[in-house]
């Protein structure tokens, strides 16, 4: 048997960025594969990041595909390999398998509004199709971001949001109330809600923590969003990424393969056992 699929590329680390201290602490890292062995992604697909010794775990390329000088993983610091990826320096090698999973159907979008709609760790897997509709700006409509943290501190991308809102509509949240905060006070949903986008020729993107895309969702049917007009990702858990272990499936559908992006309309057919 072939194994060769499973056998990780050798990549670079050449910057890594400290987004988010403390317990649930996340960092950005830019990746160069050694002996230009690299590969070409779409808007939301994944790579299966290796550490030595420690394991794989499959992490959402945050860049654009449009960016060909480095790939970028954000990662938030959680067990055994992201720990050990948070330890690790400019200069040190990982492994790189990829890329995988479907990925966001931007091409499909052309000339439409579109609304993303984050929370946390979740404006990762956002980052990679926002920067390209940003690069290709006159080929959409109107472009939103809502995102939100538990505090200010866990906001990720904070620069970049700064310049971000020079660039199109962005409304961040945290959930509860600080001294300087001036934006909105509440869950992400609740901010949907008060912001009351309209569904007209608008695609609507969300990533988070599962309960918040639930309540995302609602409060986008709320507004009158067709479920076909709402797209999100499934972070089930995944060991092989290629469709042979049997470990993210949902019903028939391996997430690795067939996902990690649904439309809503497209995951409420599936058993609701994610
Ligand atoms: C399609 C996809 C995209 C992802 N993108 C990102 C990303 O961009 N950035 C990021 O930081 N993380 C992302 N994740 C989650 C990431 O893969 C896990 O957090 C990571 O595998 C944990 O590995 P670990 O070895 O550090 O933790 P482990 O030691 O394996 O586990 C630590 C704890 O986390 C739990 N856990 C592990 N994986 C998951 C999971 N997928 N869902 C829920 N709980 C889990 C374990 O049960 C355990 O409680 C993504 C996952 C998927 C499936
Ligand atoms: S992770 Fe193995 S089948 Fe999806």
């Amino acid at each position: 048997m072939d194994h060769s699929v499973y056998i990780p590329k050798l990549a670079k680390i050449i910057q890594v960025k400290e987004e988010v201290g403390g317990a649930r602490a996340i960092k950005t890292f830019r990746t160069v594969f050694a002996n230009g062995q690299g590969f070409d992604h779409r808007c939301g697909q994944c790579a299966m990041l290796s550490v030595f010794g420690k394991g794989e775990s499959m992490i959402s390329i945050s860049s654009s595909p449009l960016v060909k000088d480095y790939l970028q993983f954000s990662i938030l610091k959680m067990g055994r390999v992201t720990t050990a990826l948070h330890e690790m320096e400019v200069g040190d090698l990982i492994g790189i398998r990829g890329p995988y999973g479907n990925g966001f159907p931007i091409d499909d979008w052309k000339g439409k509004n579109l609304l993303f709609i984050g929370g946390g760790i979740g404006l990762a897997p956002i980052w990679s199709v926002l920067q390209t509709a940003l690069t290709r700006k006159e080929e959409y409509g109107n472009l939103t971001l809502i995102y939100g943290a538990r505090t200010s501190k866990d906001i990720v991308f904070k620069e970049e949001l700064a310049d971000l809102k020079k660039k199109m509509t962005v409304f961040l949240s945290i959930d509860v109330a600080e001294p300087d905060w001036e934006e909105f006070v509440g869950f992400v949903p609740q901010n949907v809600s008060d912001k009351k986008p309209g569904p007209a020729n608008t695609i609507a993107i969300t990533c988070g923590p599962p309960i918040m895309i639930k309540f995302v969702i609602k409060a986008l049917k709320d507004l009158s969003f067709e479920d076909e007009q709402i797209y999100t990702t499934v972070e089930n858990k995944m060991k092989c990424g290629i469709g042979k272990c049997g470990r993210c499936n949902i019903g028939l559908h391996y997430v690795c393969k067939d996902g990690p992006v649904y439309s809503w309309a497209e995951l409420k057919k599936l058993p609701q056992e994610y």
